[in-house]
């Protein structure tokens, strides 16, 4: 498609609202061109942006946007996406002796001139990025795209060409490469994904573990007789035991919650209860009153003498909405949604972390990071984007009821306000301080619930397929 043509060709939603409408229109609008094909979009299309890098086109914002393009029959732009992006991964430089891991994609590129007026991509592996973030992500949503993408057209030739199998090669032997881990989760920094500023996550968040999930699952798309076999078993080997070890060890309800305030410490040897050595003084305060019976959530963080008990929206989402979670987490963690609805969807959508963290605890945290004041941003601020996990987690768990709720709640205000980065305060009132309007993956995120809440059959087309029945069994086993 050439630069001029427009994305969209008569939408499956136009006309039905101002704010479908709207919502493609700044799709169309962010586009991002190479060679005069659209191959990504910008994360924002404010003049404004409070950082340069938000017209970058960021491979995590990208994956909503790509899912639409798919279901509206542009996989070409999907294909020439992945494309891109795995190209882009010979630009990483050396930095100061050391080489980031092969594997690592850019968070993100931009298409610029150079001094001779030629078309140049510019991708940021965390070499430019704001405080220097690497990120672990983007491999794990471009994984996800690849296998919606290959699930959704069939186009399996795509997949098997040298280089994407190369790409996914490399990817997987990355993550499962062993270094000092006794745990079957992945070991990541902080600020390693969306949430990309000090947030005190590094260690083995719950996000990193669903989207670790999912990239091992893309596995079965190697073929085994290039000599990947090893690969296949050994994806499928770390899957099943990641699964039941965050089923088992991240849940958290009541009675989990008494079992650790009443935890023995120092046990050493096999069959322990207390394999992390929690001390239950750790117990943060809040936690008692706010979970209500029957109700559970996967904790945000697990590893020795830490658990982090903040709940973590995009995680605890994706471990339903990728069928990791078991049918009763699902049922719980759907029942403390619509019990905590006020704490946890506001006005808004879903708070990224709840509950935000102040005082000195947010000076230790973030190093006094002003853009991620208490209430604001990644620390108790909410995000519309979330709108698609969170639709695509409760058709899992068969409340399309939330599911619904939460999207007629989102649609009129998001329109009004522009497409809103983020809104700060408990309740998600305020447009965040420092968010940007038009943000892309806001508007997609708004657009693709749509499109599973009238069919919820396209998450199974697009890669979300596993039942939760399925891990039922693994937890069993
Ligand atoms: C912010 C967010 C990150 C997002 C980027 C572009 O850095 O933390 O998750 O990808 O903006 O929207």
């Amino acid at each position: 498609m050439a630069e001029n043509e427009p994305c969209f060709n008569k939408p499956r939603y136009h006309g039905v609202s101002p704010a479908l409408d709207d919502a493609y229109r700044l799709i169309e609008a962010a586009g991002v061109f190479y060679g005069g094909q659209l191959v990504g979009t910008a994360a924002s299309v404010d003049p404004k942006a409070p950082a340069e890098n938000y017209a970058d086109c960021f491979v995590r914002d990208f994956f909503p946007v790509g899912l639409i393009l798919l279901l509206e029959n542009r996989a070409d732009v999907v294909r020439s996406f992945l494309h891109l992006i795995m190209q882009l991964r010979g630009q990483q430089e050396e930095l100061e002796g050391q080489q980031i891991a092969p594997g690592v994609m850019p968070a993100s590129f931009r298409v610029q001139r150079n001094d001779h007026g030629e078309e140049e991509v510019l991708a940021d592996f965390g070499d430019r990025a704001i405080g220097r973030v690497a990120p672990v992500d983007s491999m794990m949503w471009w994984s996800m795209l690849l296998h919606a993408y290959v699930l959704y057209t069939g186009d399996l030739d795509f997949a098997r060409s040298p280089e994407i199998q190369r790409m996914l090669r490399m990817i997987l032997s990355l993550c499962l490469q062993s270094r000092f881990e006794v745990f079957p989760t992945l070991l990541v920094p902080d600020a390693s994904f969306m949430i990309d500023r000090r947030m005190g996550v590094n260690g083995h968040p719950i996000e990193i573990q669903a989207l670790f999930n999912a990239t091992l699952r893309c596995a079965s798309l190697l073929l085994p007789e290039q000599g990947s076999q090893w690969l296949v078993d050994l994806a499928q080997r770390r899957r099943n035991v990641l699964r039941s070890y965050v089923q088992q060890y991240y849940w958290l309800d009541m009675d989990v919650l008494n079992r650790i305030y009443r935890f023995e410490t120092e046990m050493l040897g096999v069959d322990i209860e207390n394999l992390f050595n929690i001390h239950p003084e750790s117990i943060p305060l809040w936690v008692q009153d706010w979970l209500p019976d029957g109700a559970g959530f996967f904790v945000g963080n697990l590893g020795p003498g830490r658990m982090d008990f903040r709940f973590f929206a995009q995680g605890n989402l994706l471990m339903l909405a990728t069928g990791m979670a078991t049918v009763a987490q699902a049922q719980a963690l759907t029942s403390l949604i619509e019990q905590r609805w006020n704490d946890l969807l506001g006005r808004v959508p879903m708070k990224l972390v709840y509950p935000a963290v102040e005082g000195d605890e947010w000076r230790l945290i973030t190093g006094s990071d002003p853009k991620n004041i208490p209430w604001s941003y990644h620390n108790g601020g909410n995000w519309p984007v979330m709108i698609w996990p969170l639709v695509a987690a409760t058709i899992k768990a068969g409340r399309m009821d939330l599911a619904e709720r939460a999207w007629q709640m989102v649609e009129p205000r998001l329109f009004a306000d522009r497409w809103p980065e983020y809104y700060d305060g408990r309740l998600g009132r305020l447009v965040g301080r420092r968010a940007n309007i038009g943000q892309v993956w806001s508007a997609a995120g708004l657009l693709l619930a749509r499109y599973f809440l009238d069919e919820p059959g396209l998450l199974e087309r697009l890669g979300f397929d596993e039942t939760l029945d399925e891990a039922t069994e693994s937890a069993k086993e």
